[in-house]
């Protein structure tokens, strides 16, 4: 089935409540880092839902705890760059990921007395906690990086078009990192009921329609200058590198991140206009917890640096 237009797609769907909110911090946050000259990194990360109910009880999920994209972050932080952090609700965040379920708890000890109960960090735990926390304490307290949430296919969008109008005056010093697992279908407005679905009215039959791929706009009109990657997401190897190379001709932008969801936290393949590179981590690497996003984030950076040259930005961001 056709898609609509990209246009259509959003006179269809309303700006979400908090989007004012969230436009004035990234127009503040944009413009701020504009006038030192630094780079920006905007960050998608986690899944998108296209609710089945406007009550939304039921919902279709993306596949994605978010580990790519807050990896990345921290990784683009590392190199300098102001991160814009845009994800999905409740998935993973840079910093606190290192600390899912009952790890940061377990860190601690508690001594009760009284009113003068004291909680301590347990000295092996320092160690872990410390150079996490240092550089958390140093993002936030340099105001390099912005936090702001989705949930649903559409609020993803309105917030992903309200982002790169902020980035456009920052030109080829804006990095789009589209690591977000985005909905491909999703179910018109008009044909959502307002309830919950009852189970007494029998199965279902849901017809779901094609999303319009938000990169064409995004790479024509949206931030053109900008440095693009967008991310493969396939379950079968014969199709992820033809389907990567496919995206560029189509949308002309810099690379594609190709990754097969079950190999994805050690092997991605960087497909560019001029060559296809893979990151593989060793079965050593992965044991001891390395992190694959260091790579394609190091490599990123290398080619961004290279495409900034002729514009006369420095190497590396103050
Ligand atoms: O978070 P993890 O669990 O670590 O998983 C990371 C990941 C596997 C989700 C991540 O590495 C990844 O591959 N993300 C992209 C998933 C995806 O949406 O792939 P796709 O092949 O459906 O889309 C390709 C590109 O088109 C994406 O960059 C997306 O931003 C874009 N798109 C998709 C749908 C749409 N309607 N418009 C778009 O522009």
């Amino acid at each position: 089935m056709a898609s609509g237009t990209w246009e259509e797609f959003f006179a269809a769907h309303l700006p979400p409540p908090d989007f004012e909110d969230n436009r004035s911090l990234l127009k503040e946050f944009c413009e701020r880092h504009d006038q030192y000259g630094n780079r920006i990194a905007l960050v998608t990360s986690g899944g998108t839902t296209v609710p089945l109910e406007h009550n939304t009880v039921r919902f279709v999920d993306n596949f994605s705890a978010g580990t790519r994209g807050s990896a990345s972050a921290e990784y683009f932080l590392e190199h300098g760059y102001a991160v814009i952090f845009m994800h999905r609700q409740k998935s993973l965040e840079p910093f606190t990921r290192h600390f899912s379920g009952q790890k940061l708890l377990d860190m601690l000890d508690i001594q009760e007395r009284g009113p003068n109960t004291t909680i301590t960090v347990k000295p092996d735990s320092v160690d872990v906690l410390a150079p996490i926390l240092l550089r958390y304490k140093a993002a936030h307290s340099a105001g390099a990086i912005l936090h702001v949430s989705f949930t649903t296919v559409s609020e993803y969008f309105w917030l992903l078009r309200a982002a790169c109008e902020c980035l456009t005056n920052l030109g080829p010093r804006a990095v789009l990192y589209l690591a977000a697992a985005v909905s491909d279908f999703y179910i018109p407005k008009d044909r959502v009921p307002t309830h919950k679905m009852q189970s007494a009215s029998g199965a279902p039959v849901i017809q779901l329609q094609l999303v319009p791929k938000m990169l064409a706009p995004l790479v024509n009109l949206w931030v053109p200058e900008a440095y693009v990657v967008s991310f493969k997401l396939e379950t079968d190897e014969n199709l992820l590198v033809p389907k990567a190379r496919a995206a560029l001709d189509k949308y002309k932008h810099k690379m594609v991140v190709a990754n097969l969801l079950q190999t994805r936290h050690h092997r991605v393949i960087l497909v560019t206009p001029d060559e296809t590179q893979e990151i593989l981590l060793t079965r050593e690497e992965v044991h001891a917890g390395v992190d694959i996003e260091a790579s394609i984030v190091l490599e990123l950076v290398r080619l961004h640096a290279e495409h900034l040259a002729p514009c006369g930005a420095p190497p590396v961001a103050p």
